[in-house]
């Protein structure tokens, strides 16, 4: 009986690139999908941008545009860059869409009806400027345990400690810079600490599904127990705390039907466009049932599963709210959480210095193969929520070798004999010498392999069975049976069974490698390689087409330009300058345009205009910053007891030393910023063109006869 699988991929955010870290997850939920619609199974694969919160709304309002149209931006992004790695959802949505709002609004109200729903007054940080709450991330301030300037509200990247955004020792609002108060407010919260809950999950994660597969990897299944504890110990008690759902505006989101003002949390919509991505592709399909795949009793009597691929660092959101949500709003559960760890790069976190944070867009634009990548995750992925590490040496080493070395050079051995003594026609095949892969077909423990993601494993059999070809072919070198006139029916059957073996290793290596398959399913002139059926040899007298070549190898300069190219095009965001990054200057561009065009021009009043204190500032001292390619720090004196410390992004236009004692105008009122380099206590007047980078950049000054302090009116 064939399977019918919904697959999905998380979702990732819409306000960054894809990265090869993202690329883990997606080109093994990809492997996953080809290798059962090989076999014969009914896979729907989707996937979606996931684009509300505050980040989007932030990144939007910096690059000054609508999130609607930075999320149109990425969405287009992010799909270019996972089709351009063989990563083929047959649908990529947005959570930013009417199914999705129609879904939340839905499993809210149902959760409501089972009294599921609460809401209770809570304190947090918010930002008395910007006026808005501020989550975790975008309160900083010295670690509480060790003293570390500039660490996040949720924990420290230099002791590693945990802690609340309220212990944090000088907090400052990432956002503005000023120092966040405490405020409360109403927030909605699911109640995971109900006895339902608590009982539901303990028995969902611990679990088999339908086909008898365990929802969650043995890893996965520890954790569940950390956070769920056990049964037998805690008995009845709840482990569980209740899940706020909601946040202030202003937030970019759906608003809570029957809240104003309240905004469903970003991770509460985000699963849940896992069915809004796979309903708009049934509308757009019009054969599937969507009620077979979503609906709890729908699902049970069709039979289908619902398996998701997703990181470690979310299986908390994805095994304990999202089945939870799912249960108590009537809709159907996962069947299987595939969970993978992270990537590291030469066995270390990815590094913006290192250049080994390194983009999907910078590895195509370098022209890298994206089947090496996908190749070389695959050799590295074994099923388990391990990290997994791509060395590059190691990388070039394995594709070169396997693909190039051992696969390809298989066909390129035979193919060129069977063309031009044979007339392009297979003669018999050597039926000792396929035995062994008429058995490795037969056994299944590639296919197995495959089935627990367990990918590692399979290329481990399959390079075997390449080395089993080698060895055939060097053991009759064809090229000496060519030389000989008498050899003639050898050859065609050593060429010809060759051919047959290099077939098989292209059905084992298509679902990691599916455009090297479909250039060897033309050069073998075959229907699209299946998993299925029974084992044959290609047969007798079957017409092949011309080879073409099908792999070059990984050279390491490649690699180093890679390096290069990221280390370049990270190094501007690397640094807290104001100076334009590339996306900065493009919205920058925009919002000129904007405010440019006749109709888009917003006026201020003048009351407006007077809230900004311009004052003439003298420059005192000058002088480069170290780490910091754009910026110079300046002590202005505006007539104050003290200098105010300003760091400008001016020195590609200045030398320090030629701007003491000159007089300048500073805007005196912004909040004050905390940099990586010390406080910017205001923000110096320049001038530039509209892209801020072209034709240099021009410091204002005063008419003779300013002094100090002086208000600019
Ligand atoms: O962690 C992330 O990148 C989230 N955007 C993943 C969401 S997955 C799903 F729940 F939508
Ligand atoms: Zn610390």
């Amino acid at each position: 009986m064939s399977r019918k699988i919904l697959v999905t991929n998380a979702l990732p955010y819409a306000n960054g690139d894809i990265h090869l870290g993202h690329l883990v997850g997606y080109i093994q939920g990809d492997i996953w999908v080809r290798y059962q619609r090989m076999r014969g199974n009914t896979v729907h694969y989707v996937c979606a941008d996931d684009t509300h919160g505050t980040p989007v709304m932030l990144r939007a309002e910096k690059e000054g545009i609508t999130p609607e149209a930075l999320i149109g931006r990425v969405h287009g992004e992010h799909l270019r860059d996972f089709t351009d790695f063989g990563v083929a959802f047959d649908n990529y949505h947005s959570t930013h869409s009417p199914e999705n709002r129609a879904y939340a609004e839905d499993v809210y109200a149902r959760l409501q009806a089972a009294k599921l729903i609460d809401t209770r007054a809570i304190e947090q940080f918010y930002d008395p400027v910007k006026e808005m709450f501020l989550p975790d991330r975008f309160i900083k301030g010295e670690c509480p345990k060790c003293g570390a300037a500039d660490q996040y509200g949720d924990n420290c990247e230099v002791c590693g400690a945990a802690y609340a955004p309220t212990e944090l020792k000088n907090p400052y609002s990432a956002v503005s810079g000023a120092k966040p108060v405490l405020k409360t407010s109403e927030h909605y919260f699911f109640r995971l600490s109900d006895p339902r809950a608590v009982a539901f999950l303990r028995d969902w994660t611990r679990g088999t599904n339908a086909a008898g597969t365990r929802r969650l990897q043995a890893e996965a299944a520890n954790k569940m127990k950390e956070w769920l504890g056990d049964d037998s110990t805690s008995d009845g008690e709840n482990t569980l705390s209740d899940w706020d759902i909601s946040r202030d505006a202003p937030y970019f989101g759906f608003e809570i039907p029957g809240a104003p003002g309240k905004y469903f949390y970003v991770w509460l919509d985000a699963p849940i466009g896992y069915l809004a991505s796979f309903r708009n592709l049934a509308d757009k399909r019009g054969d599937i049932v969507v009620d077979d795949f979503v609906d709890a009793a729908g699902a049970e009597a069709a039979g289908t599963e619902m398996v998701h691929f997703i990181g470690k660092d979310i299986l908390y959101f994805h095994a304990l709210f999202w089945p939870a949500m799912l249960q108590f709003a009537g809709l159907r559960t996962p069947s299987q959480l595939c969970v993978n760890g992270f990537l590291t790069v030469d066995g270390a976190k990815m590094s913006k210095s290192r250049g080994t944070f390194i983009t999907a867009r910078s590895y195509t634009a370098q022209n890298l193969n994206p089947e090496w990548l996908r190749y070389y995750f695959a050799t590295k992925s074994n099923g388990t929520m391990e990290d997994v590490d791509l060395n590059l040496d190691d990388m070039i080493a394995k594709v070169n070798s396997d693909l190039v070395g051992k696969y390809v050079n298989i066909a390129s051995r035979c193919a060129g004999f069977i063309a031009k003594r044979f007339d392009g026609k297979l003669g018999a095949s050597d039926s000792q010498a396929t035995a062994a892969f008429k058995a490795a077909f037969e056994s299944g423990v590639i296919a197995q392999a495959y089935e627990e993601r367990d990918y590692g494993r399979a290329l481990r059999e399959i390079m075997h069975l390449a080395d089993l070809a080698n060895q055939y072919v060097n053991d009759h070198k064809p090229w000496e049976l060519a030389k000989q006139e008498d050899k003639e029916v050898q050859l065609h059957a050593v060429c010809s069974t060759a051919l047959t073996l290099f077939r098989d290793l292209t059905l084992y290596l298509k679902p990691v490698l599916p455009s090297l398959a479909e250039k060897v399913e033309a050069f073998l002139a075959i229907t699209p390689l299946a998993w299925k059926g029974e084992w044959q040899v290609l047969p007798t007298g079957h017409a092949i087409s011309v080879y073409a070549h099908l792999m070059t190898r990984v050279e390491r300069k490649q690699i180093d330009a890679l390096l290069d190219a990221n280390r370049e095009s990270l190094a501007p965001a690397m640094t807290e300058a104001k100076a334009a990054s590339s996306q900065q200057r493009h919205a920058e561009k925009q919002q000129h345009a904007a405010q440019t065009a006749e109709t888009a021009s917003p006026h201020i009043s003048i009351d407006d205009f007077a809230k900004v204190d311009l004052r003439i500032a003298k420059i005192v001292s000058a002088e480069h910053v170290e780490g910091a390619d754009k910026l110079i720090r300046l002590q202005l004196d505006i007539g104050e007891d003290k200098p105010r410390q300003v760091f400008a992004g001016i020195k590609s236009a200045y030398d320090p030393g030629a701007l003491v004692g000159r007089f300048t105008v500073m805007v005196a009122n912004l909040a004050p910023r905390k940099m990586k380099f010390g406080m910017s206590e205001g923000m110096v007047l320049a001038a530039s063109d509209p892209d801020g980078t072209s034709s240099g950049l021009y410091i204002l000054s005063p008419d003779a006869g300013a002094t100090a302090g002086m208000r600019v009116k």
